[in-house]
């Protein structure tokens, strides 16, 4: 299978699997202890239907809506996730530059491989930092300072990340920036040379962000135990005042799927929560982002922008999330796999598809506008 046969993102899975060494792919598909977090986050969709409205004249559909400020082509956003040049060798800048094509905001990760500099200079698509603190917490000054400087335009704190998820696939495959090379998973990287390379010689995998202080700036046993290690797990809301007063900008709270919680957000300073259980890989049994929405939307949606971020793989989910009072919804692995199947052009095919599928089922609803999209679009299944 080839890129231009893919027909929907999970189809860039499957070529994604053939050109990763089995502890890259298993790293990037899997999620904590049984996954049903990780199947749920997607199949939680079908739970809702789509109610169109006929005759409502479609020839036009307009996806374009604002997110933290700023205007974009339409309401889906590239999800802050670790290491890209892990997944392909041109990494973040490549969705950097198929991001900036799409009118799409990017999110660069405190683990991604290309520094806040490179990605702000990579395209001029709207930037959001995402924040993990560590023990080291001059690092989180030194992160806004950077990012002020280079204009991004939102600051993401990660909340749901105290400690690592079990995630088993992990375990058994062994990610890490430097290739472990057990029995299990040296005929893995035989047959990818290549990838050995750049992480042992080029040291792409460097997490190029966090190497200004004693904190890691590499993976190189796991990523539960660099987590376990470098992250800071005293962190409280009072620390998220601390940080919305040093940014003063759009701040979003990535990983809360409770009204409490998305109360104490805003009351801290937050303009914006990505409601998310890390795509399945922290706490398993948490609910579906698609599931929080709606009591989210009511309770918060005056004081708060909404982010779905998690399951979508079909423009049917966004529009279901737009229904249900989301005011966007964010992409990880529905990026990741195009960008293993094929670097830039792997993501702009794979959010191509996205895209249109989102316009189809906009005209086959039968409303015109994305901001239009509201309750009486979608019910839930009886
Ligand atoms: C993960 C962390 C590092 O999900 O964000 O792997």
């Amino acid at each position: 299978m080839r890129i231009k046969d893919c027909n929907n993102i999970m189809d860039f899975r499957h070529i994604a699997r053939r050109r990763l060494p089995a502890s890259v792919f298993h790293y990037l598909d899997g999620g904590a202890d049984d996954e049903w977090s990780l199947a749920r986050n997607t199949d939680a969709f079908n739970d809702y239907e789509l109610l169109p409205s006929q005759l409502s004249d479609v020839s036009n559909i307009d996806l374009k809506s604002t997110l933290f400020g700023q205007a974009v082509d339409w309401p889906v956003m590239i999800a802050p996730t670790g290491a890209s040049k892990l997944f392909h060798r041109d990494g973040e800048s490549a969705v950097i530059r198929a991001a900036e094509k799409f009118g799409m905001i990017y999110s660069l990760s405190t683990l991604g491989t290309t520094t806040i500099e490179d990605a702000a200079d990579a395209g001029q698509c709207p930037k959001m930092f995402q924040v993990y603190v560590f023990k080291d917490r001059g690092l989180t000054k030194e992160f806004v300072d950077r990012c002020k400087a280079k204009n991004f335009t939102a600051l993401c704190l990660t909340v749901d990340t105290p400690v690592a998820g079990n995630r088993e696939r992990d375990i058994v495959y062994g990610v890490s920036a430097k290739p472990r090379l057990t029995l299990k998973n040296i005929i893995g990287y035989a047959r990818h040379p290549g990838w050995v390379y750049r992480a042992l010689v080029r040291k792409d995998l460097d997490l190029v962000n966090v190497t200004s202080s004693d904190a890691g700036g590499q993976m190189t046993s796991g990523a539960a135990e660099y987590i376990n290690s470098q992250f800071d797990r005293s962190l409280t809301w009072k620390d998220v005042e601390w940080l919305a007063g040093q940014w003063d900008g759009p701040l979003v709270i990535k990983g809360v799927q409770t009204v409490a919680d998305c109360r104490n957000a805003a009351n801290s300073g937050a303009t914006a929560v990505m409601l998310s259980n890390h795509g399945g890989r922290q706490l398993e049994s948490a609910p579906a982002p698609v599931d929080c929405i709606a009591s989210v939307a009511d309770a918060l949606g005056d004081r708060l922008e909404i982010i779905c971020d998690g399951g979508i793989r079909r423009g049917t989910h966004v529009a279901k999330a737009l229904a249900l009072g989301a005011n966007a919804c964010s992409i990880g692995r529905g990026y990741l796999y195009p960008l293993a199947a094929g670097g830039q052009a792997g993501v702009e095919r794979g959010l191509l598809l996205l895209r249109t599928e989102l316009e189809r089922t906009m005209a086959l609803v039968g409303c015109d506008r994305i901001n239009k999209l509201g309750e009486r679009y979608i019910q839930h299944r009886r």
